[in-house]
């Protein structure tokens, strides 16, 4: 029994210590592509960011780079009639979300793909925490995909070509300055 227990608890360590490992890899690794690691969005801003957002009973909003679901799940819950898409492409967020989200499926839905490899036209409301390089192409990917009048709201970075409407402080976590302004545009 005792061995039974050891072995037991060793597994689940070394399961730990590899899921560990992915965490830190993926993270390191999203950073030297200049692509935006997983990086949650504090939760004492998502208030401030549906205030700005603007949502309206049909809206169509969209997470790109949902990681795990925080943003879709409180836009989910402060609307009850609206839909909902996130898309990531790490396997481990999407895993999270898919929970978080549950109780809404009829009206969202999570994918583990890229952004760039789907069309954005359906989206009627963007929210993005990415990195500066990915706002750039996305910036020329929304010319060509969004219906006029797309609110797009960007966390702490922004669009090289475009000004934004409106420019919002969010509070500042007490341990960190991660997240600073939230920048609204419309397409
Ligand atoms: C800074 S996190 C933001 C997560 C979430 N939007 C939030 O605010 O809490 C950025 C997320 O974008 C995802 N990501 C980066 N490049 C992506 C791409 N090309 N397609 C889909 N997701 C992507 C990352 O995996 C990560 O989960």
């Amino acid at each position: 029994m005792k061995i039974f227990l050891i072995c037991l608890l060793t597994l689940l360590l070394i399961l730990l210590i590899i899921s560990f490992g992915i965490f830190i890899y993926g993270f390191i690794r999203d950073i030297f592509k200049k692509s935006a690691p997983f990086l949650p969005v504090p939760l004492q801003d998502l208030e401030t960011i549906q205030k700005h957002l603007n949502l309206n009973s049909d809206s169509v909003f969209y997470d790109l780079g949902s990681g795990d679901g925080r943003v879709l799940n409180y836009m989910l819950k402060k609307h009850p009639t609206i839909s909902a898409v996130g898309y990531d492409i790490d396997l481990a967020a999407i895993a999270l979300s898919s929970l978080r989200t549950w109780r809404y499926r009829a009206r969202a839905k999570v994918y583990l793909k890229s952004f760039y490899r789907v069309n954005l036209s359906r989206a009627t409301h963007i929210f993005l925490y990415l990195y500066p390089e990915v706002l750039v192409k996305l910036e020329n990917k929304f010319d060509q995909e969004l219906k006029p009048g797309t609110v797009v709201a960007s966390v702490d970075f922004t669009f090289p070509n475009k000004s934004p409407l409106k420019i919002i402080d969010l509070e500042k976590p007490r341990a960190f300055k991660i997240t600073k302004k939230l920048y609204i545009y419309t397409w």
